[in-house]
C-alpha cells in the first residue's frame, strides 16, 4: 500500500475534518471544524500535515504558527494539536512521521519551539519534553466585600480588542495575537465551549483607564468543574477583585493558575490556598536551537555574565556553549536545558534565562 504524506492544501481540509470527527467526536457529536475555527480554516491548510491512501485522510496533525516574545525577545512557537490517525492505520508511524513533517516545515518557517498539547509516548519519542511547573490557587471569595477602586465591565470584543493587546503586551513572555485574531478569540473562546462552561472575559477599569483585563472558563462541565482564569494582564489586584465580583461560584470555586512570571498576582493570592501543582499540559521540543539562541541573544546578554551559543551540528544535535564550557545534547535534551525546570545536569547558568513556562497555550490552538 502507498501512501502519500505532505502538507496539506486548502481544498484537503474537508478531509482533515471528517478524520478529526470520526477520532475526535464520534461519541459526543459536533464538529471539530465548528469548534476551532482557525485551526481549521483553508487559510491554515498548509500548516497541516496529512497522510493520504488514495484521496482519503488517514493521518493528521494540525498546527499554528505564532509569533511570540520571551522575556521581551521576538521568536516564534507553533501550536500543535488535533493529532489523529484512523484507528485501521495505527502504529505504522504514521503520526510519528507527520511529526518529523511538521518540525521540517515550521522550522522553514522561523519557528523555534513546538508546543504539543497532551503527553504521549508519540510525543516524548519525538522529543518533546515537559517545560514547567503551575501552581494552582483557590481563590477564596471577599468576604468582607470591602469597596475597591475598581470599576468592572464586560469587554466588547470589537471596541477593547485593542485595549487588551497593550494590556498583555505589558507581559515579558507572551504569545503574539493580530487584532482579528485577539477580536475572535474574546468574541468566542472555543475551550470555554468545549468545556461547557462559560466564558467572562472582563475590563478592570480604575479613575477612568482600563488596568487590567481577564478571561474566565467559568462553571466548565454543567458547573462541576472549578472556574479557571485562562488569560490576564495588567494590575493583578484589579484581576483578583473582578474575579472576586463575579456571580454564580461553582462548589469548586475559582483557581488561579500562578507561573513563574506571575509573581506580581502570587503576591495578592496571599491567604489563599495552593490546590495544587503540576506540569503544564502541554510539551515542547526546541526545533531550531541554533535559531532560538539568535532570537535570544538581546535576553542573554542583558543577565548573562558569560556569552552563550546554541550551534546546530547536525540532525536534532547542538553544541551549547556558555564561556570556555560545552555540552553536546540531542534536541530533547536541549529543550530541557532550556525550558525544564528540574534538570539535574543543566548548567547553571542555563536556568534563569528563559522563563518559557510563563507562555500559557491554553485555547491557543482554538482562537
Ligand atoms: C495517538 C495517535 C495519533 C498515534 O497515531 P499513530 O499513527 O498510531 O502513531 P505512531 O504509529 O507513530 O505511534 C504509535 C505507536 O506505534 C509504534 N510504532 C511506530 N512505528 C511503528 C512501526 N513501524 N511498527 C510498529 N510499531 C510502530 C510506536 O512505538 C508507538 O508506540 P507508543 O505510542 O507506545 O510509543 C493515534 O493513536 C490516535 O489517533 N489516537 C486517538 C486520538 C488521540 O489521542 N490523539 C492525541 C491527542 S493529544
Amino acid at each position: 500500500m502507498s501512501l502519500e504524506l505532505r502538507v496539506a492544501r486548502p481544498d484537503d481540509m474537508e478531509e482533515i475534518g471528517r478524520l478529526s470527527d470520526q477520532v475526535f467526536r464520534a461519541k459526543r457529536g459536533g464538529h471539530m471544524a465548528d469548534e476551532f475555527p482557525y485551526l481549521y480554516d483553508p487559510a491554515n491548510a498548509h500548516h497541516w500535515y496529512v497522510a493520504f491512501d488514495q484521496g482519503r485522510a488517514v493521518s493528521i496533525v494540525g498546527a499554528m504558527n505564532w509569533p511570540v516574545v520571551i522575556a521581551g525577545a521576538a521568536t516564534r512557537a507553533a501550536s500543535v494539536g488535533s493529532v489523529a490517525t484512523d484507528p485501521a492505520y495505527r502504529g505504522r508511524g504514521l503520526a510519528s512521521q507527520l511529526l518529523q513533517l511538521a518540525q521540517k516545515q515550521l522550522a522553514d518557517e522561523d519557528v523555534r519551539v513546538m508546543l504539543i498539547s497532551g503527553d504521549l509516548s508519540l510525543y516524548t519519542r519525538f522529543g518533546a519534553r515537559a517545560i514547567g511547573w503551575v501552581d494552582w490557587y483557590r481563590l477564596n471569595p471577599d468576604s468582607k466585600k470591602a469597596p475597591t477602586p475598581y470599576h468592572v465591565r464586560p469587554i466588547d470584543p470589537l471596541d477593547d480588542a485593542p485595549v487588551v493587546a497593550r494590556l498583555n503586551q505589558t507581559r515579558g513572555t507572551r504569545f503574539g495575537r493580530s487584532l482579528p485574531q485577539l477580536r475572535a478569540m474574546l468574541a468566542s473562546q472555543p475551550m470555554t465551549q468545549v468545556e461547557q462552561g462559560t466564558k467572562v472575559a472582563l475590563m478592570v477599569m480604575a479613575e477612568g483607564q482600563a488596568v487590567s483585563y481577564l478571561i474566565l472558563n467559568h462553571r466548565p462541565f454543567q458547573g462541576r468543574g472549578a472556574s479557571r482564569l485562562s488569560e490576564w494582564a495588567g494590575d493583578p489586584k484589579g484581576v483578583l477583585s473582578a474575579l472576586r465580583s463575579v456571580q454564580n461560584w461553582p462548589e469548586g470555586g475559582i483557581e488561579v493558575p500562578v507561573l513563574r512570571d506571575d509573581w506580581s498576582l502570587l503576591a495578592e493570592l496571599r491567604g489563599s490556598e495552593r490546590v495544587r501543582s503540576e506540569p503544564v499540559s502541554w510539551l515542547a521540543k526546541v526545533i531550531d536551537g541554533q535559531g532560538l539562541s539568535q532570537d535570544l541573544q538581546t535576553v542573554w546578554a542583558e543577565v548573562a555574565d558569560r556569552p552563550l551559543a546554541i550551534l546546530r551540528l547536525g540532525e536534532e544535535q547542538y553544541k551549547v556553549r556558555v564561556g570556555s564550557e560545552q555540552w553536546s545534547v540531542d534536541a530533547a535534551e536541549l529543550t530541557e536545558w532550556v525550558f525544564g525546570t528540574k534538570v539535574p545536569h543543566r548548567p547553571a547558568s542555563l536556568e534563569c534565562f528563559w522563563p518559557i513556562p510563563s507562555l500559557w497555550p491554553e485555547g491557543l490552538n482554538y482562537i
